[in-house]
């Protein structure tokens, strides 16, 4: 069984909504200490009203994409208020329909900025020995099954799913020497306020029937993400490193 102890503690960006959420919430039941980021205060204590141990959850709202430079130093900030990081899972993100009549610079940027530059930004402030446990310590990154599996109007969205995957591996040889673990899992359609919002809001009623229909075992629940989340920060994964995990019930 997976369990964690105080001292594992964890920090979850995008953890006010859908995956991140349901991350934060079975690793705080678990036992871990879960340092919760979001945009949101409102929602980020909404989340904490559902949690089986608030005394072991902190609430650290923040806009990921207002001081981006910044970011390593405040992983350096949350390890001298709570203790050392021994795990990192950049969730927060957004997703996008954008056919190429619509690529917009500003657009492909900000989507880059939260999708790869500000996980990579957050792992290099994990990085930093001074603010992990060496050993142990691990790095969950929020991927996507859109980078692996072309779809027309996603090619911003998967690009910058696929940088955060391309990185997975690359850091993982990286940082093996110091004992940090690196992989990333590869979710299709999870119910979530973004899933709804940004795509299946989108299609018309015949299309949406389609798109639920190629899902053998139907569209994920955040907790089939979370799962797997908390497996591989657990020291039940301690052998696996660099990889991606697909999680899309078998999408035809
Ligand atoms: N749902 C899917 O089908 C699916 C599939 C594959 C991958 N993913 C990925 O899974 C991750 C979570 O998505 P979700 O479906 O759970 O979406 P969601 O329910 O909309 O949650 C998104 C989370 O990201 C946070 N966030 C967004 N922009 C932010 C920013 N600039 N700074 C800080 N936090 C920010 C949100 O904070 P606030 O709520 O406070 O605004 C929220 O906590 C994303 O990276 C998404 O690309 C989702």
């Amino acid at each position: 069984m997976i369990t964690f102890n105080a001292n594992d503690r964890i920090l979850v960006t995008g953890a006010s909504s859908g995956i991140g959420k349901a991350i934060a919430l079975q690793l705080n039941a678990l036992g871990a200490t879960v340092v919760a980021s979001g945009r949101s205060q409102q929602r980020l204590e909404e989340m904490r009203a559902q949690c089986a141990h608030p005394d072991a959850l902190f609430l650290e709202p923040l806009d990921l994409l207002t001081d981006m430079d910044a970011l390593p130093s405040w992983v350096r900030s949350l390890r001298e208020q709570y203790g050392k990081l021994s795990g990192l899972v950049p969730c927060a993100g957004t997703a996008l329909i954008s056919p190429l009549r619509e690529f917009d610079r500003t657009m492909a940027t900000s989507f880059f900025d939260i999708h790869y530059t500000a996980a990579m930004l957050l792992a290099k402030g994990f990085a930093d020995r001074r603010n992990n446990v060496g050993r142990g310590a691990a790095i969950v990154f929020i991927g996507s099954r859109a980078p692996l599996v072309a779809q027309a109007g996603l090619s911003i969205y998967a690009a910058a799913k696929g940088a955060i995957l391309a990185a997975t591996g690359v850091l993982s040889k990286e940082l093996a020497s110091v004992g940090i673990r690196v992989n990333a899992l590869a979710p299709g359609l999870v119910k979530t306020p973004m899933a709804e919002k940004t795509y299946l809001s989108f299609l018309p009623e015949e299309r949406r029937q389609e798109e639920i229909a190629s899902y053998p075992f139907g569209l994920g629940e955040p907790e089939d993400v979370a799962s797997m989340a908390v497996f591989l920060l657990s020291r039940h994964s301690k052998w696996i490193t660099g990889q991606t995990i697909v999680l899309d019930g078998g999408r035809y």
